[in-house]
């Protein structure tokens, strides 16, 4: 492409301009407006998206629907009929949760979302989460070394980083945060139901 030059004289001065820097600054100048342009086109396709979702079009519904799983909230927890009193002992019984598993997009029908141990002193009955506060580890039961009297004797105890819990739950050293997961329990007709629920691991309050 052969270059141009123009000579401009004005008074004194004498000015040398080049056609190929006009162009340029013309080309400049037409890039500049398309930026401007495809800007206020994404301005006022976020405008009127923002105003068709005020008025709560079926698009919005739509966008709603494939979002939801994102925004979906963790299964809160609900009683589960186990087994009846009468087949209760002092020693903790273990017994599996099976229930619709949700992921963020399926649904899977009976599927094994946790276990518990229940046990009966008396009339009382009690039920813990069979994970380990510390770090979610699945508790045991055996006879251990009693970490406060050395006597040995049946707990609960996590294999993972040896923590010991007497059969009521209460923590026997220091390395979980707090006693096991103690659940909330109802007997109805003579049905134990446990209200099975996750919490947090690895802090002192037992937080859902
Ligand atoms: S997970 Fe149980 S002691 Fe660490």
């Amino acid at each position: 492409m052969s270059k141009k030059n123009r000579v401009i004289v004005s008074g004194e001065n004498i000015e040398v301009v080049s056609e190929n820097t006009e162009t340029n600054a013309q080309n400049i100048k037409t890039k500049n407006n398309k930026n401007n342009n495809r800007r206020d086109f994404i301005k006022a396709a976020v405008a009127s998206g923002l105003g068709i979702c005020a008025v709560g079009t079926p698009i919005c519904a739509g966008t709603r629907m494939v979002l939801t799983p994102v925004f979906q909230e963790s299964q809160a927890g609900r009683f589960y009929p186990l087994t009846t009193v009468e087949t209760l002992t002092e020693k903790p019984q273990k017994f599996a949760i099976v229930d619709n598993k949700r992921d963020a997009w399926t649904t899977l029908p009976n599927q094994k979302i946790g276990s518990l141990f229940v046990r009966k002193v008396g009339e009382r009955v009690s039920a813990f989460h069979s994970l380990c506060p510390h770090a979610g580890c699945m508790i045991q039961i055996g006879t251990k070394k009693n970490p406060q009297t050395g006597n040995e004797e049946e707990m609960f105890y996590c294999p993972c980083h040896a923590a010991h819990f007497s059969l009521d739950g209460k923590r026997l050293d220091g390395v979980s945060p707090r006693d096991l997961d103690s659940l909330e329990v109802k007997i109805e007709n003579g049905k134990v139901l446990v209200k099975f629920e996750n919490f947090t691991f690895g802090i002192a309050e037992k937080r859902v």
